[in-house]
């Protein structure tokens, strides 16, 4: 029998079935990964933070969508004061850095990627791309989503095709970390849209 997602939720819904929430796999076949770097401590706009804002928006997409999430954490953490921070992160884009991160995961079974980051002077932070450089996603969607203080994804979807040329770089989306931070009912709907447009809910 075929059920749609709608139908799903019809029968969750009057059953009384416990709804882990937004699991797609009745609406899509793709099998979506949510991978992200974000980072705590003194960041613009929000003052010190417990949860970066990134994080909250990969992981609404990972609720919303049934999708396994993986952070790439740095091997070295980044400072926690915004100034410090600011003084790494010039040095690594200037030098084209490529910091480790730890751990890893295997692409291969995943279909379409969400790949989260903050923009750091104009760009995605450096590890975003030793991430990318180290997979194979040939044949795989990417979406690129990012949170920021005002600069939007400032071409990073650009840069992550060009360093992904056989991946399909789908378009991304981007909300302000302070709106992630403090106006969750805001940050649903900014993913909601998007998943709807990309055909996911
Ligand atoms: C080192 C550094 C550089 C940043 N550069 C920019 C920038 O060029 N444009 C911008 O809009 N925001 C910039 N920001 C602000 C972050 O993009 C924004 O606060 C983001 O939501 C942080 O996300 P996170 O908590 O997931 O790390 C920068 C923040 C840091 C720490």
């Amino acid at each position: 029998m075929n059920i749609t997602r709608r139908d799903f939720l019809k029968l969750a819904g009057a059953t009384g079935l416990a709804l882990s929430f937004g699991r797609v796999e009745a609406a899509t076949n793709e099998k979506i990964l949510v991978v992200y770097f974000s980072r705590t401590g003194e960041e613009y706009g929000t003052g010190n933070i417990s949860k970066g804002n990134t994080e909250i928006v990969a992981e609404i997409i990972a609720q919303r969508t049934g999708g396994d999430l993986f952070e790439i954490k740095p091997a070295q953490a980044y400072p926690n004061s915004y100034e410090d921070c600011k003084k790494v992160a010039s040095r690594e884009k200037a030098t084209k850095a490529r910091p480790e991160f730890v751990g890893d995961i295997d692409v291969a079974p995943y279909t379409m990627i969400f790949c989260g980051y903050p923009i750091w002077y104009g760009d995605a932070p450096q590890i975003v791309y030793t991430f990318l450089e180290r997979h194979d996603f040939g044949g795989k969607k990417i979406v690129p989503f990012c949170t920021h203080g005002g600069s939007g994804l400032s071409s990073t979807d650009q840069t992550i095709s060009m360093t992904c040329p056989t991946a399909k770089v789908l378009r991304g989306f981007e909300m302000r970390g302070s709106v992630a931070q403090n106006n969750r009912s805001q940050a649903e709907s900014t993913v909601v849209e998007n998943l709807r447009r990309l055909g996911l809910m």
